[in-house]
């Protein structure tokens, strides 16, 4: 049975407090609801220790937000995916739509990010996901294509082994408006038989998680389709009851498989 992914990205936001107080109800409930999950949290980069010291030895993950071009040299106010490892960071995530729009990562710089995060054989989460004038304009699929496009030309037909892509509609992200679960699941598979043109990997291994005003309202019916492999969860994963509740529908949903 096919896991889901489910992660919390916390952006910029958190404390010292906050983040014990979370971690506090996360480690007594972990145990029960994650069997079948695998969930990360994506805390800002300088909690990223004091998050995996609490998780350490537990099926929760870390993942970084973001790191730098560069492994290491004069590069003031930066962290690399090397220092990332070191702390116990196993997922990085990557084309974030508020990187793209508010740091200017272009899909050359995205791409060599994802070479570094593979070279030192972590897990990229990669974002892509069209704009609502991309969307309105049907072009949808053409902007997917020529994300995962330049990543695929780096890296060859295998780049998205061991790779999780998160589809991250911009016009979706902290709106409050997700998208129609019926359209992710059609967008998902299409983005799984684009791979397959290329790589002869099954289906099964591919792995596509959803992005945009997730909650415990609307996850159900995210998580119920076939090809979406888990979520990306933004505002909703700040407060403990509601990510501990998007954990507890997915388990109820891989146990009933
Ligand atoms: P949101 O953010 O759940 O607050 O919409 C999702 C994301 O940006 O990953």
């Amino acid at each position: 049975m096919k896991k889901k992914i489910i992660v919390a990205n916390w952006k910029l936001n958190g404390s010292i407090k906050s983040i014990s107080y979370f971690l506090s109800f996360l480690k007594s409930k972990i145990p029960l609801y994650s069997r079948k999950n695998i969930i990360i949290i994506a805390p800002p980069t300088v909690f990223l220790e004091r998050v995996y010291k609490n998780i350490r030895n537990t099926n929760v993950f870390l993942s970084a937000q973001n790191i730098d071009v560069n492994i290491n040299g004069a590069f003031t106010g930066e962290n690399s995916v090397l220092m990332m490892k070191d702390i116990g960071v196993q997922y990085v995530i990557l084309g974030h739509s508020e990187r793209r729009l508010f740091h200017y990562e272009n899909d050359e710089i995205i791409t060599k990010k994802f070479g570094l995060v593979k070279k030192l054989n972590l897990v990229p989460i990669l974002c892509i996901g069209e704009t609502e004038i991309e969307k309105k304009s049907n072009q949808t699929k053409k902007i997917l294509k020529k994300q995962l496009k330049s990543i695929l030309t780096v890296f060859g037909e295998t780049a998205f082994r061991n790779t999780i892509i998160a589809y991250e509609p911009i016009w979706a992200i902290g709106t409050g408006v997700s998208a129609n679960p019926d359209d992710v699941q059609l967008i998902h598979q299409f983005i799984k038989n684009y791979i397959k043109k290329y790589d002869t990997i099954s289906a099964e291994k591919l792995i596509v998680q959803y992005g945009g005003s997730v909650n415990s309202l609307n996850a159900e019916n995210f998580l119920k389709k076939v090809d979406i492999d888990g979520l990306l969860v933004g505002s909703a994963s700040l407060k403990h009851e509601e990510f501990l509740k998007i954990i507890e529908i997915s388990d109820n949903i891989l146990q009933k498989k």
